[in-house]
């Protein structure tokens, strides 16, 4: 048996759709352990581009069973579109399985979402409005809507009546439309016979898999440094992104994995609010350069998404808080044409040096990068599928990156497709 993570390592949009795609020929399961329809994965194969939201990006190769786990949550009306889309185009989606008590993103959720990111006494955190923040706000309050209440009517109609009897408070102080419980209910009413099949006990189906010898993937959405405990706090998601998530997001116990890829690009993104010191400004020509090359725009709300060099640091915390095996480094080919390369190395922090992540976040807000620099190349790397095919000092670039974060690179991703890889290490 075989239990395999992916998670991301800095702040999302890492590549994991195309990393947990990669591995998927020698899966038996995926399971997506945390977030919903926040995520946005790109994964190209043979020239064909599916973007993915909700599914785990394993969905896309025949025969591997999809798992949306306990941890998740759900926007149904964007599931099944979601799979209309992807059986549209060939893709057999028919083994999904969604647990019975993963949670559901309802009107009110996203309506919240929405009320709280334009309150002008609020922070804002930039978030992807699709009523993430508030349905697991609702899961641990003990008031969310589960996938096994929408076959109970009545249980149903009373705990939106009740969840609907403190949102409309909300609602009316925030000048908004309230809500009745006949209009969310209607949303996704027209699905609940077509959910009935797919609702599994998916504990029992994980832990049974990993009994009979399978191997399980474990797909992550978001990634680290937005991870609720162990991110830039209060700029995060509101699951637990990292390694961790998985037990608690799919009741599987920790001695069932086996291993933890991290996915780490080869400069660093992020969309929405929050820190992030080796951001590179708008308006440069590295960041411009970056944007344009690498198509940095959210695959969820198309914002374009903030660049900036590599984070070792970032990198390093990474490895710490989920303990990886082997990084797969993405858009190495992003970074050719640049004359110079930056990586942080290290922070000062009111003139303090940090080798590792402050431990407070005010001290991480106000960290400033100290960089060490690389030589840049100008080869076309695309082609590479060796890391001797690559330029030195690309060569040079990789085997500092392992150096400075202390994992190893095991993949190093030369282009968009599924094939363009080198792979250095098997990842299994
Ligand atoms: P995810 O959310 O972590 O799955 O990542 P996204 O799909 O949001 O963003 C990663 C983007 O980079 C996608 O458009 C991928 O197709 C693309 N990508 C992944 N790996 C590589 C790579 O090695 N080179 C290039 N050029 N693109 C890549
Ligand atoms: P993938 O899986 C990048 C960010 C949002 C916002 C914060 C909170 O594609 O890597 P939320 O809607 O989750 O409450 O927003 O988290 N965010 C992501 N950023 N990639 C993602 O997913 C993200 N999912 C959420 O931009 O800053
Ligand atoms: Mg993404």
């Amino acid at each position: 048996m075989s239990g395999i993570v992916i998670v991301g390592a800095q702040w999302g949009d890492e590549g994991k759709g195309k990393a947990a795609d990669l591995l998927s020929s020698k899966i038996d399961l995926v399971a997506k352990f945390n977030g919903g329809n926040n995520a946005g994965h790109t994964v190209v194969v043979n020239g064909e581009t599916y973007t993915l939201h909700l599914l785990p990006s394993g969905i896309l190769t025949p025969g591997v069973v999809p798992v949306i786990a306990s941890g998740v949550v759900v926007d149904i009306p964007v599931l099944f579109n979601e799979l209309d889309a992807l059986t549209s185009r060939g893709v057999d989606v028919s083994k999904l399985l969604v647990s019975s008590s993963a949670h559901v993103i309802t009107k009110y959720h996203r309506a919240l979402d929405s009320a709280m990111e334009n309150d002008p006494a609020k922070k804002k955190i930039g978030t992807t409005g699709r009523g993430i923040g508030p349905t697991y706000a609702d899961k641990i309050s003990r008031s969310g809507i589960r996938i096994a209440d929408l076959f109970n009517e009545e249980l149903l109609r009373e705990k939106i009546d009740s969840a609907l009897d403190s949102k409309n408070r909300i609602f009316t102080h925030y000048e908004r439309p309230t809500l009745s419980t006949d209009e969310v209910i209607e949303e996704f009413a027209p699905y609940i016979a077509r959910l009935k099949p797919l609702v599994a006990d998916t504990p029992l189906v994980l832990n049974h898999a990993l009994d009979s010898g399978k191997n399980v993937l474990f797909e992550g959405g978001q990634a680290t440094m937005l991870d609720v405990d162990f991110g830039t706090y209060p700029f995060v998601t509101s699951s637990n992104a990292t390694a961790g998530g998985v037990c608690t997001g799919t009741g599987v116990g920790p001695t069932r994995i086996d291993k933890v890829i991290g996915v780490v690009k080869a400069y660093t993104t992020r969309v929405g609010e929050g820190p992030f010191p080796t951001e590179i400004p708008l308006g440069d020509k590295v960041a411009d350069y970056l944007l344009k090359v690498g198509g940095e725009f959210g695959v969820t709300t198309g914002r374009k998404r903030r660049c900036g060099w590599y984070d070792a640091v970032v990198a390093k915390y990474s490895s710490l808080v989920n303990n990886f095996s082997d990084f797969v480094l993405t858009k190495l080919d992003i970074l050719t044409g640049l004359d110079v390369i930056k990586v942080c190395v290290a922070y000062s922090v009111r003139g303090e040096v940090f080798e590792d992540m402050p431990a407070d976040s005010a001290g991480f807000a106000v960290a400033e990068p100290i960089y060490e620099k690389f030589v840049g190349w100008s080869e076309d790397i695309s082609g590479a599928r060796h890391f001797a095919d690559l330029p030195e000092n690309a060569q040079n670039y990789i085997t500092a990156l392992e150096e400075l974060s202390g994992t190893r690179i095991s993949v190093v991703g030369v282009g968009a497709d599924r094939g363009a890889i080198i792979e250095r290490h098997k990842l299994l």
